[in-house]
């Protein structure tokens, strides 16, 4: 398994991924903003051990980027959207895409903290993000999600990075 960088030509398949695993889906041309803008956040894990003949897979992503105007005037990035696929779960692969983009966000833009939306049901991304990656709730936010469905904003000190 490779963890790389975001490149424009993966969207397509980061996509599919993405419309598999979310009921949170964006336009091409919203990742291609991310890939242009901040092209050093975004990762793919890529599954090399295919059968010959076969392409390698994108089989996880992480689309983050910077706020572009935080309201607390602090440099922060925020992860847009992350997921792996089902036959790639449970191997470390969003552990490792998530820590790659945080690295990011502080060698390159500074930034102080991460931030993110989950929904509360989401026992999985949850783990990850509260007891693997030391995220903290930051508040609740009523029906945040298209189905009415409330999330926790969380977030994560950066500064122990710089
Ligand atoms: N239940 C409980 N804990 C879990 C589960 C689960 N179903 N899945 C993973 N974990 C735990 C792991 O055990 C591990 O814990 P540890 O550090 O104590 O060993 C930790 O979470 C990290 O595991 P990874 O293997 O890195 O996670 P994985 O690659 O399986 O991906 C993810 C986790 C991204 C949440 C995956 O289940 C997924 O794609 N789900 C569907 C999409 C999704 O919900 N994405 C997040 C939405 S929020 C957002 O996009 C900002």
């Amino acid at each position: 398994m490779d963890i790389r960088v975001l490149q424009p030509s993966d969207i397509p398949h980061v996509q599919l991924a993405n419309i598999t695993n979310l009921p949170e889906n964006y336009f091409c041309k919203y990742y291609l903003y991310h890939a242009l803008s901040w092209p050093q956040l975004s990762y793919v894990a890529v599954d090399l051990s295919r059968s010959s003949g076969e392409p390698p897979k994108i089989v996880g992503y992480v689309l983050a980027k910077m706020e572009e105007e935080p309201a607390d005037g602090v440099q922060h990035g925020h992860i847009t959207s992350l997921s792996v696929m089902r036959t790639h779960r449970r191997l470390g692969l969003a552990e490792k895409l998530m820590r790659q983009s945080q690295k990011a966000m502080v060698e390159a833009f500074g930034a102080k903290y991460v931030s993110l939306h989950v929904r509360v049901s989401n026992k999985a991304a949850l783990h990850l993000y509260r007891d693997t990656l030391q995220f903290e709730v930051d508040k609740v936010e009523d029906r945040y999600y298209a189905d009415g469905e409330n999330a926790y904003s969380m977030r994560k000190d950066l500064t122990f990075l710089e």
